[in-house]
């Protein structure tokens, strides 16, 4: 049943004083990588991402290489070890390329700090300075599922590129952007029974509330289930569905995901555009590989979606899906998973109204994977 909490819950308004950890937005997401000098070049080449800061050998960091890059609000930090026996090769071996940090944006790191520790979440970071002339930065991080980090990062007193310690980074190869504009969401896939531990977590922990659920009667196909639940923080900038695994006849996409990643973790990075059909064929003809639906999907979408601006071959060719709620409708498409594990994927969504996830189009979806999965052998 699904069910929409959103007129259930009064949502706490950033600046209220009941929000305890206001939140301005997510700062960057950091993946850990086997070598993040080629996966700059990907993000670049394939997603548009654009070149803005550097950080290893020819800044005096001895231990690891960092790129960042940018589009739009969206900033990817990518890291990889100099050594062997770091913690983040020691994470590569263990997961694959994959989400460490999820750094959210905030306006005192201590307060965050203090706020969430003190409501149960187990310390990452305290509270660091970091300084150079830009100004400083203050930083502070606390574990969420897995081996996943929310990092909250202070940058008022600060001007420079991206943090103390990072110089401009400026190659002159530098492909043009897609039209990717901010996450909307970042999706975490939890073990079998954990999911309303973690949805307990943000509640409590980070003051977040759950405006949606699904369970296994929305996202089921012959073979696989899921459940969901959606928490978000008080000015809806940030929004963490949590995902687990139900029974089904055969292996869920979630389960797979868990196996491969050896844990709960981040399983797709939902970024928005306001030119899907734009974004997506740049996408392809940059080499991105999209999950695809049967054609036949589209035989009867004006039937289930009603009017939408769009052309419905142009979606079809492309692949992208559509769906509709009470509030208006929105577009949505997959990728593969961008790593040799079955795990981190991203998802390319422009709304148009609508602030749901795609219910509609689960069933679909689940069975391209599922279609996936078999050539893999993992079902
Ligand atoms: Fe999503």
């Amino acid at each position: 049943m699904i069910t929409d909490l959103k007129n259930d819950v009064v949502p706490k308004i950033f600046g209220d004083a009941d929000d305890f950890l206001p939140i301005l937005g997510t700062d960057f997401i950091e993946l850990y990588v086997g070598n993040c000098r080629q996966a700059a070049h990907y993000y670049q080449t394939a997603f548009g991402f654009q070149p803005l800061a550097y950080s290893g050998l020819q800044t005096g960091r001895k231990d690891r290489e960092s790129y960042v890059l940018v589009q739009d609000k969206i900033r990817l930090v990518l890291s990889s070890p100099l050594h062997p026996g770091t913690d983040i090769g020691r994470h590569i071996d263990q997961h694959g390329d994959g989400v460490k940090i999820v750094a959210m944006w905030v306006e005192d790191a201590e307060h965050s700090f203090q706020e969430t520790v003190k409501r149960g979440a187990k310390p990452y970071m305290e509270t660091k300075v970091k300084e150079d002339e830009y100004g400083e930065i203050k930083m502070s991080g606390i574990y969420t599922y897995g081996e996943t980090i929310h990092l909250f990062i202070e940058r008022k007193n600060y001007n420079g590129i991206f943090l103390p310690g990072y110089v401009k980074w400026e190659p002159e190869y530098r492909p043009s952007e897609v039209g990717l504009k901010y996450v909307d969401h970042m999706v975490g896939n939890v073990e079998l029974g954990q999911m309303d531990h973690w949805v307990n977590f943000y509640q409590d922990v980070m003051g977040f509330t759950q405006i949606l659920s699904f369970d296994d009667k929305d996202i089921s196909t012959e073979y696989t289930a899921l459940m969901s639940k959606v928490m978000s923080n008080g000015n809806g900038r940030i929004k963490f569905p949590i995902n687990e695994p139900a029974a089904g006849l055969k292996k869920s996409q979630v389960e797979e995901y868990l196996d491969f990643y050896h844990g709960a973790g981040v399983q797709h990075i939902a970024v928005a555009t306001n030119d899907i059909l734009g974004t997506v064929n740049a996408l392809k003809s940059r080499g991105v590989e999209f999950l695809r639906v049967p054609t036949n999907y589209y035989d009867t979408l004006i039937e289930r979606v009603g009017e939408i601006d769009e052309d419905i071959d142009s979606l079809k060719d492309l692949g992208i899906l559509v769906d509709r709620d009470d509030e208006g409708y929105l577009l949505q498409i997959f990728t593969k998973p961008v790593e040799p594990r079955p795990t981190m994927f991203f998802e390319i969504i422009q709304r148009k109204g609508a602030n749901s996830f795609g219910k509609g189009n689960f069933k679909a979806l689940f069975e391209a994977i599922e279609r996936e999965q078999e050539l893999r052998g993992t079902l």
